[in-house]
């Protein structure tokens, strides 16, 4: 499913040259569910953003679904990232002008699906979530654990293959991680692949692999 091959990433900023990801190898088969932990500022982020087309590398390559990302361009990479890929953030990003049903309906808009439908699947993957009785619920009149049910929902709604979350259990308390941790295991189940980003080592241990990044070296633990 993911295959990176010595992956290099560096950004020229202010003058010099960072080399933030310095040689990342990692095989990972559909269905798992994999962890990166790692200091902060050692690379994770950057690391995610490769995989998931959102930053491309310096060198080495990026191996998703057989295809090779280093060759796209940025149109290619959009429509990869709508069809294969769904994110969730530490911070939820939903939209707060938007109720929980409209937020997950975003992905549909830009995918052209008319409203009916959209309303009918974002329905569905709300109630599994269980979030189906908070459809109409605006972000601010929902718990911390529920915005991220509702932001995996709308991760979820064009069906992706692979699921990219960058400390998603990070603002959430011990029983929420552990709940969220329940539903990227469930997704795995389904043979979905899902790649988190966390500081927390009993989240990471929820996982079936390990990666540690040190220092922009990834390291299988
Ligand atoms: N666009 C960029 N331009 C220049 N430097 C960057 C850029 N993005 C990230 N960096 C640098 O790369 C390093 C790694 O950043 P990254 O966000 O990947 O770390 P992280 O492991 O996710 O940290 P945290 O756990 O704090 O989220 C940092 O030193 C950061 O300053
Ligand atoms: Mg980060």
């Amino acid at each position: 499913m993911i295959i990176l091959d010595n992956v290099h990433k560096n950004y020229h900023c202010n003058g010099e040259n960072l080399a933030v990801v310095k040689s990342a190898n990692m095989h990972i088969k559909q269905g798992e569910l994999v962890s990166v932990v790692g200091r902060s500022g050692s690379g994770k982020s950057t690391l995610l953003n490769l995989i998931g087309c959102l930053d491309t590398v310096s060198t080495g390559s990026i191996i998703i679904n057989k295809t090779d990302v280093a060759n796209m361009d940025g149109n290619e990479m959009a429509e990869l990232r709508s069809q294969q890929i769904g994110f969730v953030f530490q911070a939820f990003n939903l939209i707060a002008r938007s109720n929980a049903i409209k937020n997950v309906e975003i992905p549909m808009i830009y995918q052209g699906i008319k409203a009916s439908e959209r309303v009918r699947r974002a329905e569905r993957i709300l109630e599994k979530l269980n979030m189906l009785d908070r459809k109409y619920h605006y972000p601010n009149q929902l718990s911390g654990g529920q915005q991220q049910r509702v932001a995996i929902a709308r991760a979820l709604v064009n069906e992706p293959n692979l699921i990219l979350a960058d400390e998603p259990t990070g603002a959430l308390d011990v029983k929420n991680a552990r709940d969220i941790m329940a539903v990227f295991r469930s997704l795995a189940n389904e043979n979905k692949t899902v790649v988190i980003v966390t500081h927390d080592q009993e989240i990471a241990k929820m996982s079936d692999r390990v990666f540690t990044m040190i220092d922009g070296n990834l390291v299988e633990e």
